[in-house]
């Protein structure tokens, strides 16, 4: 009897050479050659700021059009970002609603549910958020999150219905959280910034800059309340985010533009092996318009993810976890031929066991 694969916890760090792993969304591609030379010369071992070095905030605020560096807290990557927001906006309201698009990012749920605040829905349409139905889901709500492109979807929502939501959620004074680790992955156009009053911006050096272990991400808002909650609350728990992690970052932003561009390039033609590959299957699934995931339908995805495991070494996550419980989620951060080769398992599969599912 094989154990039981219960969350994505099972699979985080694992890895051996035969299992093809469309699991955990970690880029395999080395980050830029500038963050290690770092370490030849790195002598800092006190307590940094709690906000983040002002080197790194001044840096990636010229990112930002009207950003100042006193906008910005540096965090353990994305996720302490959502955590210190969803906590700072639950500071004066907690037992809030928060309302998250589904399929979504399989920790926004705690996250809300962590902040003491409850977590509500709006279903994706096609993997587009639809307006007429945030209208209706939002009444009531303290915030919203948006994530676009979007893990688990690979979709990107539409900037007129972005810019819809911007204005309505600014007039109603409710929060959006918009978490754009993925805007630099999008294949169909230019990453849209969602801005106004009470919107929170997270991004980390995790998916652009292939450095997730290193755990360096950001907040950034123009609400001053928000700036100084996430660093009162940043002092009693984590402190400073590290600080050769926050130096290595800074040295890799010398970088960006070519980093980027190159990798621009690898990411297509993942996408277009996986997204071809997966309709030659006969699978049933949204074209990837940015990050590196695909979400198709599956029959019984939690028997076809412990099958494909235990008798394909294949790992793939089960999309009840995304709140998408008739798909499996496969990430595409791999070489061209393990994909080749994920596939070839996938098929077969597919002729043996599924199709007596
Ligand atoms: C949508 C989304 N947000 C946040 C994170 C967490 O990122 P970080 O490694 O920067 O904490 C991930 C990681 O997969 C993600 O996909």
């Amino acid at each position: 009897m094989h154990e039981r694969i219960a969350s994505p916890a099972f699979f985080i760090g694992k890895g051996d050479e035969t299992l093809i792993s469309f699991g955990s969304g970690q880029p395999d591609l080395p980050p830029p050659p500038a963050a290690y030379k770092v370490l030849e010369h790195f002598k800092s071992f006190k307590y940094g700021l709690v906000q983040g070095e002002e080197s790194l905030r001044s840096a990636i605020a010229k990112e930002y059009p009207f950003a100042e560096p006193e906008d910005f807290v540096i965090t353990n990557g994305a996720s302490e970002a959502i955590d210190l927001a969803m906590r700072a906006i639950a500071q004066d309201a907690p037992g809030s609603k928060v309302l998250l698009p589904r399929p979504y990012y399989y920790s926004y749920p705690h996250n809300v549910s962590l902040a003491w605040m409850i977590p509500v829905y709006t279903d994706l349409e096609n993997g587009k958020l639809s307006f007429e139905r945030f209208v209706r889901d939002v009444e009531g709500c303290r915030a919203m999150l948006i994530n676009s492109p979007s893990n688990p979807t690979g979709t990107v929502q539409d900037i007129e219905v972005l810019k819809k939501i911007e204005s309505y959620c600014e007039e109603r004074g409710i929060y959006i959280v918009s978490d754009e680790v993925y805007k630099d992955l999008i294949y169909v156009r230019e990453n849209y910034l969602l801005h106004g009053k009470r919107v929170i911006t997270i991004n980390s050096f995790s998916k652009t800059y292939a450095m997730c272990g290193l755990r360096v991400g950001y907040l950034y808002t123009k609400d001053r309340e928000v700036i100084e909650r996430a660093v009162e609350m940043k002092s009693h728990t984590s402190m400073n985010t590290s600080l050769v992690g926050q130096a290595m970052a800074l040295a890799a932003m010398g970088e960006r533009d070519a980093y980027v561009a190159s990798h621009a390039k690898i990411w297509r033609e993942r996408r277009d092996l996986m997204y071809r590959g997966m309709l030659d299957l006969g699978l049933d699934l949204w074209e990837p318009e940015g990050a590196f995931y695909v979400l198709p339908k599956f029959k019984n995805p939690e028997r076809s993810m412990h099958d494909l495991y235990y008798n394909y070494k294949i790992i793939t996550y089960n999309g009840e976890w995304f709140g998408a419980p008739d798909r499996l989620r496969f990430s595409y951060a791999l070489d061209t031929d393990k994909i080749h080769e994920g596939l070839r398992r996938v098929k077969e599969f597919l002729g043996k066991e599924y199709a007596t599912y």
